[in-house]
């Protein structure tokens, strides 16, 4: 089975061409455009998704080695995400399905991410934990089989990633700013001020991050200038510890709760090695294993968007009616 699959939920134009499950391309073109915005301007991020798209599914074809006749099935994000944006892809997708006569999918982007470790991992068995820790969504939820989840803990406001971004903006460091307070806290001392790591009701697991980045913003703007700027890097230490304390705090729980075996971790913030570091020490302390996808499987990408695709294909799952349309803010279930 080959799939063309396309994602454009919020500002990576992405396809990708799968055969049998196996990835044989994943084009990503990111959308330098936002960055002098320090975030995604939505009606720019779909405008350069339309100038884009179709240079990127015919580069996915070209890198996969595949001819657009031998496409087998189309696959594209409907929901969650920018309405404008998903609407290019899955608009595009949609047509293609139609003018070919190809079975289509729209896929759940949290979908995607959930069975993104599994692309490089295919023998993790279910059920299995998933921390899916991107830009919009912090989720822990147990994976029981395709289609069927539970999600056992969430954040009851900010996602982490975009705490991440907002301390960025807080230390005056470039968007996105998960890899620049990521780097910039290599180089500080987590232990230089202890923020607070929120305490939900006791039977919780849900997360909470906006009074950690209201604490950064009060810490950071009392100090004089000098002290400001000689501890940006023990601030972004102690603020990723903080992050890092509250996600294992939960996860912890969750194992012992759950018994599930297998831990993994999606999205955009599991390319923070630090964290990845902390989650691979907590499960092996649990006698559990620990999975978390290469780089360009955890930022948004199609081939993820493509696996789900494979793994509903693989279970007969019906497909999808062309009169589906993008929804902004599809929950996961
Ligand atoms: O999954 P993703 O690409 O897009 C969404 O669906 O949201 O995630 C983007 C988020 C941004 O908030 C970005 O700052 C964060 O992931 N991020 C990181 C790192 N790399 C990206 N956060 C922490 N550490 C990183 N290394
Ligand atoms: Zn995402």
């Amino acid at each position: 089975m080959q799939i063309l699959a396309i994602e454009t939920s919020c500002d990576e134009t992405s396809a990708a061409m799968l055969r049998n499950g196996q990835v044989l391309s994943n084009i990503i073109a990111s959308q330098e455009e936002h960055i002098v915005y320090g975030g995604v301007v939505p009606e720019l991020a779909s405008r350069a998704h339309v100038a884009k798209i179709v240079s990127v599914v015919d580069a996915a074809l070209q890198r996969g080695g595949v001819d657009k006749h031998d496409i087998e099935l189309v696959a594209a994000t409907h929901g969650p995400g920018l309405v404008g944006s998903l609407l290019v892809g899955l608009t595009f997708a949609k047509g293609l399905a139609l003018s070919r006569n190809l079975p289509f999918y729209g896929i759940n982007h949290l979908e995607g991410h959930l069975f993104s470790t599994l692309i490089e991992y295919p023998h993790i068995q279910m059920p299995f934990l998933c921390l899916l820790v991107s830009g919009g969504h912090t989720i822990l939820a147990v994976v029981r089989d395709v289609g069927d989840y539970e999600i056992i803990g969430q954040t009851i406001d900010d996602a982490a990633g975009e705490a991440y971004d907002k301390v960025a903006k807080i230390l005056g460091l470039p968007y996105p700013g998960g890899p620049a307070v990521e780097k910039l806290a290599r180089q500080g001392d987590p232990g230089y001020v202890r923020f607070p790591v929120a305490n939900l009701k006791s039977a919780s697991l849900d997360f909470s991050f906006s009074g950690l980045k209201t604490a950064v913003l009060y810490h950071y703007k009392n100090l004089s200038e000098d002290a400001q700027e000689k501890h940006r890097a023990d601030i972004a230490a102690a603020f990723q510890q903080a992050v890092i304390a509250a996600l294992k705090k939960n996860i912890e729980v969750a194992l012992e709760q759950t018994g599930v075996q297998t831990l993994t971790m999606a999205g955009g913030v599991a390319q923070n090695k630090t964290l990845a570091a902390a989650l691979q020490q907590l499960a092996a302390a649990k006698g559990c294993d620990f999975y978390s996808p290469k780089p360009q499987y955890c930022a948004d990408n199609a081939a993820m968007i493509g696996y789900a695709a494979h793994l509903f294909a693989t279970k007969k799952r019906p497909f999808s009616n062309l009169s589906l349309s993008a929804v902004p803010n599809l929950p996961l279930i």
